[in-house]
């Protein structure tokens, strides 16, 4: 049965794993990850919140600048509105924690203003960036901690759907965006996911020079590994990975609004010099 197999193996699917086993706790941790989208309603543990939000804040940040925010929705009129948001994710009104991570500019305008320096700097797309790392590298600590605490998670970019009236929701100031959602709570009966394959490390780990050709072998063995996935968790995908994942990128169509948030970011005051 997959089910005893090794993390590593199931991340790979049969026949791809490296050979080393997870040496420590905090690799077989990570590689035991899995999103899950269904949550029973039971609180978090006092405390773990915030011992959570230290976790993200623990991540390394572009030069100490921290320009990142979390918001905690608690009020369920407005988790549910996330959830139409997001497109109808049910999970973000059933977690019992839902998060928003924050790209914040704001907060390092305001701290240039008291010391009488310009900010333009935070015009440009590479700051953008750099909120955008942050928050990230900060949210996915908070994925880590929760899921060693016995919690689950899964990451909501359907936040960045509607991302004017996300932020009219939680009250967000210019320069300031939501960059996605993250459900955190206790993992329902049924809904706990399984470890899903990744493409093998042939086509993403490349030794001094990068290599496209090489990929397709790499790429064709992935396709056999998540069908095997999609039978073995009944899931109804049409076509192979590669099929799905080219119609996922077919066309501003298929991004859910998205192809526009370059344009609502510069109404939110990002990106002015570019
Ligand atoms: C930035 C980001 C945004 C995501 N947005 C969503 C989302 O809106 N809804 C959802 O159900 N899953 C979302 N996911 C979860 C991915 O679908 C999931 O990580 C991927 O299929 C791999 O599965 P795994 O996390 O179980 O290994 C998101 C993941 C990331 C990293």
């Amino acid at each position: 049965m997959l089910d005893n197999t090794s993390p590593l193996t199931l991340r790979y699917g049969s026949g791809g794993a490296p050979a080393a086993a997870a040496p420590n706790p905090v690799i077989d941790l990570l590689l035991r990850h899995r999103s899950v989208r269904g949550f029973r309603p039971d609180p978090l543990p006092d405390g773990a919140l915030e011992l959570i939000i230290a976790a993200a804040q623990s991540a390394a940040t572009s030069s100490n600048l921290q320009t990142w925010s979390v918001v905690h929705v608690t009020d369920p009129a407005a988790k549910a509105t996330c959830a139409a948001f997001a497109g109808g994710q049910q999970h973000i009104a059933d977690c019992p924690v839902f998060l928003l991570f924050v790209a914040d500019l704001a907060r390092l305008n305001r701290t240039g203003a008291a010391e009488g320096i310009p900010a333009n700097g935070n015009d440009t797309f590479e700051m953008l960036m750099v909120a955008t790392i942050d928050a990230s590298l900060a949210a996915q600590n908070a994925v880590i901690a929760a899921e060693s605490m016995g919690l689950s998670t899964v990451y909501i970019g359907g936040m960045r759907n509607r991302p004017e009236e996300t932020a009219a929701l939680i009250g967000l100031p210019p320069a300031a965006a939501v960059v996605f959602g993250l459900c955190i709570g206790y993992a329902r009966e049924g809904a706990e996911g399984s470890i899903k394959p990744r493409l093998p490390q042939e086509a993403v780990l490349h030794r001094d020079h990068y290599d496209l050709d090489r990929q397709d072998a790499a790429i064709a063995r992935y396709n056999a590994a998540m069908a095997d996935f999609y039978a073995r968790e009944r899931m109804n995908v049409q076509g192979q990975w590669t099929r799905h994942s080219a119609k996922r990128v077919a066309g501003p169509d298929s991004l859910s609004g998205r192809h526009e948030l370059m344009r609502a970011l510069k109404r939110m005051a990002f990106l002015k010099a570019e």
